[in-house]
């Protein structure tokens, strides 16, 4: 080699490691030290370095993730040892009588320590190293044999093809789970579904179908991750006694380890560990369906043993399933605020989710002629955290004879106006207008909402009283009917007392005091949600600079789109919107005028984390607004975070934030932040 030869060499090395030591600090330890564009700068040197000198190509590069051609079809892999499953617990009492079979096993006096780790829900994976290089992925199968996957666990940027450091066994066989993030699996199905394709039921059969593609190609564009749980096989080599030893050497070389992997002691440590992981569930950015503890000492789990495919020294215990199948008994067409039909599933009634359930949304006609839901279908629901449950899948294995497919009624379940539904669009409407009971009622259950002008006891069971009966033979039509109301008329309600209807008139007196964000928010216009709402206030300053805003102007205002523009500019060019207006106005409600900004955005450049819970609002709005304000929302704490927001609960991302020194905000700071 000629001494340009030797130094472009030289700087390839160098370029690798550099690379493979950020990967490192990004995908290992959360922590990236350089921005995006220098990484991808290295990258890009290193790859034009390889394309001048094909010679300086080393297999394990990380330009080299995809690899060529297609395989053909999968060879089947015997495993070093065999992959094992987990026995359940399902309850806290199975989860006592796991610890105390340990315990009486092992004649132990004293509490056990377990290694505490989330349970994932992906698809159990096993990487061989030789040598410290990744020579084979490999799936688990059926336990003594699996398929090679090698081409596509390459594409899989959070696998290490070459591990950091010194001193790992010649062969290392690590296992763990390979998953796809829950964002990542929304963006996979919105693009699939685009183009025609058939969608993913969940993030877990995503993870599957995407490992099982022969093209590494199509496996680099999905986004799938990894963390790695155990080691398989070992040779030539030592590693430490204890399984939380075990996983720290890992993620010393290079292997990513879940952060939440801790060690507790007896069941009570395990229960903790459990319900801390529950709260937090729904916040991860990836599935998990419970949480699994392993005997720390790999002497004990040696003692301890196997029955048949699971080891005596661990456990899973599980989530309450987000996911189960129930039949569809019927479907009924609800009228929301804008008119919107919306189908709803009514269902025998399940447990999901840690609820019973016998309603969940259908979305809309496309969704129902996508899945192909008929009446009588045995269906899959899912219910996570605080999202309204909804029915994912037909299972059509079950389908009884040839139900009817469901039609969109033509007229409006609530008011028989005729039904509409404009060529292209998705959604049905009632075309009644004010003259839909199912519309009035919704709007003005909206309008006196908490986070609208939060008219206490003004809730749905009056408000369909009032809509139904009207006072005094007058129909409440619009929410300015509601500031007519006194307490007398009020008192005539059914269960209602005289004092109720004395604290209900408090109530809408004192909601004339209110906030221009509030105002617009409570006005319901399309598309209109809390975030565009303090987003036009803040921009406009004023009402009546609103109002008189050309489509032009609103689209000019951030995160305004042409469609939200054009429903604002319509809202305030119709007499009808303008005399309920001007009749609000006319009562006494009012708001300070916002100083506008034309723009600027408070929270720009500022990163964000949450944790724990909100009490005004869940954390999904937290975000939305925060984003809205012009900040970022991540999921863990790092140096560059400026504030944790810290709820009732929270999790170990505060005692990081104690730890980095990262400014901590209650739920009131946040607020005032925004
Ligand atoms: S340990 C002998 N740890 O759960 C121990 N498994 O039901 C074998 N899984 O096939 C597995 N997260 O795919 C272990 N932290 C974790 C896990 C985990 C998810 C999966 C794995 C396994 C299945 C067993």
């Amino acid at each position: 080699m000629n001494a340009v030869g030797k130094k472009d060499a030289a700087r390839a090395a160098e370029l690798r490691e550099l690379i493979r030591h950020h990967n490192y600090r990004y995908y290992v330890l959360d922590d990236p030290e350089i921005p995006d564009v220098e990484y991808d700068r290295m990258f890009r040197e290193l790859e034009a370095l390889e394309e001048a000198h094909p010679d300086l190509r080393t297999e394990d590069s990380p330009t080299q993730r995809v690899g060529g051609a297609p395989v053909e079809g999968f060879k089947e892999v015997r495993h070093l040892r065999p992959m094992l499953s987990l026995d359940n617990a399902f309850t806290a009492d199975e989860l006592v009588a796991f610890d105390r079979r340990v315990r009486d096993r092992l004649k132990a006096e004293e509490a056990i320590e377990y290694a505490a780790e989330t349970k994932l829900d992906g698809m159990a994976i096993s990487l061989l190293y030789e040598g410290g290089q990744l020579v084979r992925g490999a799936t688990r199968g059926d336990g003594q044999t699996g398929e090679e996957v090698t081409h596509n666990v390459r594409t899989v940027e959070s696998i290490p093809l070459k591990l950091r450091g010194r001193g790992h066994p010649a062969r290392l066989e690590i296992r763990g789970e390979i998953y796809m993030p829950k964002a990542g699996f929304a963006q996979l199905n919105s693009r699939l579904a685009e183009r025609g394709a058939k969608t993913f039921v969940n993030p877990r059969n995503a993870a599957a179908g995407t490992l099982r593609q022969l093209d590494p190609k199509v496996a680099a564009s999905r986004p799938l991750e990894f963390f790695a749980y155990g080691v398989g096989f070992f040779e030539d080599g030592v590693l430490p006694t204890r399984h939380s030893e075990i996983l720290a050497m890992l993620r010393d070389w290079g292997v990513r380890v879940s952060p939440l992997t801790q060690v507790v002691t007896g069941a009570e440590g395990c229960q903790a560990y459990y319900d801390e992981m529950l709260g937090q569930r729904d916040d991860l950015p990836y599935e998990i369906d419970g949480v699994v503890f392993k005997v720390d000492n790999v002497e004990l789990q040696q003692d301890l043993g196997f029955v048949s495919r699971a080891p005596r020294w661990a456990v899973a215990f599980k989530f309450p399933a987000q996911e189960v199948t129930t039949v569809l008994n019927g479907i009924d067409f609800q009228v929301g605020r804008t008119g919107a039909l919306t189908p709803v599933a009514r269902l025998e009634p399940v447990f999901v989710g840690g609820v019973t359930v016998s309603n969940a949304t259908l979305h809309n006609m496309d969704e129902i002629e996508r899945k192909d839901v008929r009446v009588g279908d045995t269906v899959i629901v899912r219910r996570a955290g605080d999202v309204i449950p909804e029915v994912v899948k037909v299972v059509q294995e079950r389908r009884h004879g040839n139900p009817e497919p469901v039609r969109l009624p033509k007229k409006c379940p609530a008011c028989g106006s005729d039904v509409v539904r404009p060529e292209g669009q998705v959604v049905a409407r009632c075309s009644g207008g004010l003259v839909c009971p199912a519309q009035r009622k919704e709007k003005l259950r909206h309008f006196a909402s908490r986070r609208a002008m939060d008219i206490e006891g003004l809730g749905a069971k009056i408000v369909e009283q009032l809509v139904e009966q009207g006072i005094d033979g007058r129909e409440i039509h619009d929410p300015a009917d509601i500031y007519a109301l006194t307490a007398d008329q009020l008192a005539q309600l059914e269960r209602m007392g005289e004092k109720s209807a004395n604290n209900l008139v408090a109530a809408i007196e004192r909601s004339k005091n209110t906030t221009l964000p509030r105002f617009l928010y409570a006005l319901g216009i399309p598309e209109v949600g809390e975030v565009t709402a303090a987003v036009l206030a803040r921009h406009f300053g004023d009402l009546d600079a609103l109002m008189a805003a050309e489509v032009n102007q609103l689209e000019a205002v951030p995160d305004v789109g042409p469609v939200v523009a054009q429903h604002v500019y319509e809202f305030f060019h119709q007499d009808e919107n303008l005399k309920v207006i001007a009749a609000l106005r006319e009562h006494g409600v009012s708001w300070p005028t916002e100083v506008p900004t034309g723009g600027a955005k408070p929270l720009s450049n500022m990163t964000f984390v949450l944790t724990g819970t909100l009490e005004s609002m869940t954390r999904d709005e937290a975000k939305k607004r925060i984003e809205a304000a012009g900040g970022k929302v991540t999921g863990s704490v790092s140096k560059n975070t400026n504030y944790v927001v810290a709820g009732a609960d929270p999790g170990s991302k505060l005692k990081k934030a104690e730890e980095l020194g990262v400014a901590v905000l209650d739920e009131s700071g946040l607020l005032s932040q925004l």
